[in-house]
């Protein structure tokens, strides 16, 4: 048995390749285009790995989808795969609408020829399973109750527009055709591997070069944050006993401001890796010019992943920050790739041959 999953080179689906195959021996088709966000150097331990076969390609390449599904004959799709960041969906939404609305459709299809074309037994059992984010349901005001599956979608940014959107394609896959499909919502991930353009590692990697913490508008904007690894154990979960159809959310109950974050972040490098002048991290935070259209809460009301399938996080707060800022630590290698590009440089060298 196999599965495919595709963006496994970046954050989140790397640390999901690396845990699925620590903790089983069935094999991973991973099909990511590289974009900037796609980082092999996240998986060289995986180099001489034969449960491993990674493909370089886009999620929106109906031919290479087909020939893929009919060669490695999956039990199961996970689809990671996304532009993931809302200030380059502010920026340029033109590649949001195209991978995470247009190549989500293009992989539904491709996985609904190939499902329809499996024997009963392999047809029962195969997943469908969309990894989608808490931010299609919009904002929350302070007192609001947090966000249940049962919400309406809301998205208020470029990038949230087109994860709901692909989130409903998903859903009339499912309804239209009955593929399949399982979705899940999760919060904030934060963890090994996440790209420093990103709260938390950049807050990390700017305050260890001495450059200013930039936080947005005041800094009360309110997130849910989740362990990565918590995040990729939830997905096992769903993968396994979800119900058809069904859409699943994640959270950690871990509901903090952003400045909260970032005064922890910094409270911990003053512990883990004090500055030389004895001064806090924290002299470098400056306030900047706000998002457009920022979100001002997200809270994830994860009950009904617990109450089905049993799953809660592993993590507090505590002790997943802590795990990952000596991870940032302990490999500034890794920081100084992702920092020179020379990641990118590795890639075309390293996975030139391995492409099909
Ligand atoms: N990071 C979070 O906090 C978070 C929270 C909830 C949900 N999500 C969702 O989880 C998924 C993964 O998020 P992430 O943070 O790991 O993102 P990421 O940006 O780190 O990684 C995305 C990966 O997808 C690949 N990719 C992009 N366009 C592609 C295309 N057209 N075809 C094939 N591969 C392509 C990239 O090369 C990269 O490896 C996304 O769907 C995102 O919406 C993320």
């Amino acid at each position: 048995m196999t599965i495919l999953v595709t963006g496994g080179a970046g954050f989140i689906g790397s640390n999901f390749v690396l845990d699925w195959l620590a903790l089983s021996d069935e094999p991973v088709v991973n099909l990511d285009k590289l974009t900037y966000a796609g980082n092999l150097t996240n998986l060289t331990c995986l180099d001489d790995d034969a449960r491993h076969v990674f493909v370089q390609g886009d999620l929106g390449d109906r031919a290479l989808a087909d020939r893929l599904l009919a060669k490695y004959r999956p039990r199961a799709v996970v689809n990671f795969a996304a532009e993931s960041h809302v200030d380059r969906s502010i920026h340029g939404p033109e590649d949001f609408v195209q991978t995470n609305i247009v190549g989500t459709f293009r992989l539904l299809e491709a996985v609904r020829a190939y499902w329809g074309s499996l024997p009963e037994a392999e047809k029962v059992a195969f997943r469908f399973l969309h990894i989608s984010t808490d931010e299609v349901y919009g904002t929350l005001s302070k007192d609001d109750p947090p966000f249940a599956e049962t919400n309406a979608n809301e998205p208020n940014s470029p990038y949230s527009a087109s994860k709901a959107a692909s989130d409903h394609l998903v859903r009339a896959w499912h309804h239209t055709y009955g593929l399949p499909v399982l979705t899940t919502n999760c919060s904030n991930n934060y963890g090994p591997f996440h790209f420093p353009e990103k709260l938390i590692p950049l807050m990390i990697v700017n305050a260890l070069a001495g450059k200013p913490l930039p936080v947005y508008g005041d800094g009360m904007q309110v997130r849910d944050w989740l362990y990565v690894k918590d995040h990729c154990s939830a997905i096992r979960r769903v993968l396994k006993g979800g119900r058809l159809g069904e859409t699943y959310n994640i959270g950690g109950w871990n509901e903090k401001p952003n400045i909260e974050i970032v005064h922890t972040v910094c409270a911990l490098l003053d512990e883990l890796c004090p500055k030389a002048d004895g001064r806090s991290y924290k002299t470098q935070i400056t306030h900047v010019q706000d998002r457009p259209g920022h979100d001002r809460r997200y809270a994830i009301d994860a009950r009904k992943i617990e109450r089905e399938l049993g799953w809660k996080p592993a993590e507090t707060f505590e002790t997943g920050i802590r795990k990952t800022v000596q991870w940032y630590l302990d490999h500034p290698e890794w920081v100084a790739n992702v920092q020179r590009g020379t990641y990118r440089k590795w890639v075309a060298k390293q996975y030139k041959e391995t492409n099909e």
